[in-house]
């Protein structure tokens, strides 16, 4: 990122009211995860896609600053304009997206400590010129940090996807995540199960590699829907790799039809789970912990 970046006053900041509203956004969905390398990044890009194909205005954010994938996975190359001290959000595939990964070359490392990464990420939400959004997908980065914290309390998070594998190990820091959206308020829409099945492509023999019906449990357990499972395929793979997801190469196939059930669920979990005025105050009244 540039150093006028870094270094300009974060303008969203909270105020005494809580998160103010982000302009031109409607809904901010903040995909997470816990555990690293799960498929949050494959999943937001293939869901902001699906969400389009459904008709709705999308973007999405890139809020995993030390490992930015967005900018690959939509294929989008080049640097965002500034206009009148605002970026312009990047097109890829019809969706508006916004990424460090679009100031910096891939081989320089962000070494940023919490404020400076709590800054830099209200600056990418705020002072992005984002054109009439009906979502904003947030792309998070493993774990349970800052950058979590920073979207819980200082950005209008509507709610959060958890994506998890149906591993033990996944899913024990899939709960993790579900506890730290539930301590600061932030409702999780459902849970996705990625990597479910695997079937191979010579013989047609299924195998479940990382366990079967996971998150089905743990959504029972814990409470949010399951919005759906996502088969471990190499053609979500390849296409996350060389900028042309799933949703775009094959729109018709059945990795996007399941993608699209997906999107479905979320926007129905969205019109039950919109957040009341209770939420709103509650979430206000969450001690400030760690950032800034
Ligand atoms: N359903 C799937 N089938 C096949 N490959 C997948 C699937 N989902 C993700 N992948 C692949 O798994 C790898 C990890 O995915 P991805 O980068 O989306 O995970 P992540 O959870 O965002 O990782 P990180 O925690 O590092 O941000 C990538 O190579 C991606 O192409
Ligand atoms: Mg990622």
């Amino acid at each position: 990122m540039s150093s006028s970046v870094v270094n300009m006053p974060p303008r969203g900041d909270a105020g005494a009211d809580g998160p103010r509203a982000v302009p031109g956004v409607k809904h901010l969905i903040a995909v997470a995860s816990g555990k690293g390398g799960v498929g949050k990044s494959t999943t937001a890009t293939n869901l902001a896609l699906a969400l389009a194909a459904e008709g709705a205005r999308v973007g999405m954010l890139d809020a995993d600053l030390y490992g930015p994938s967005q900018p690959r996975m939509l294929g989008i190359a080049g640097s965002p304009e500034t206009r009148d001290g605002k970026m312009e959000p990047m097109m890829g595939h019809g969706i508006q997206t916004m990424s460090i990964g679009l100031m910096m070359d891939d081989d320089t490392p962000v070494i940023w400590r919490g404020p400076m990464v709590t800054r830099a990420l209200q600056q990418l939400v705020y002072e992005t010129r984002w054109d009439n959004l009906d979502y904003l997908i947030v792309d998070l980065p493993p774990g349970t940090g800052d950058i979590h914290l920073t979207m819980a309390q200082k950005i209008p998070v509507s709610g959060a996807v958890i994506v998890t594998t149906p591993q033990d190990i996944a899913l024990l820091d899939a709960r993790k995540g579900l506890a730290m959206f539930k301590k600061v308020n932030v409702p999780v829409l459902g849970i996705i199960e990625n990597m479910s099945t695997h079937v191979c492509s010579e013989c047609g023999h299924e195998q479940h590699i990382f366990g079967q019906g996971g998150a089905a449990r743990m959504a029972e357990e814990a409470g949010p829907r399951l919005l759906g499972e996502l088969s471990l395929d190499i053609r979500i793979r390849e296409g996350a790799d060389s900028g042309q997801p799933v949703l775009v190469g094959e729109p018709a196939g059945s990795l996007s039809r399941a993608y699209l059930g997906i999107a479905r669920s979320l926007i129905q979990a969205l019109a039950v789970l919109e957040p009341t005025s209770d939420v709103k105050e509650a979430r206000s009244a969450v001690p400030e912990i760690l950032v800034e």
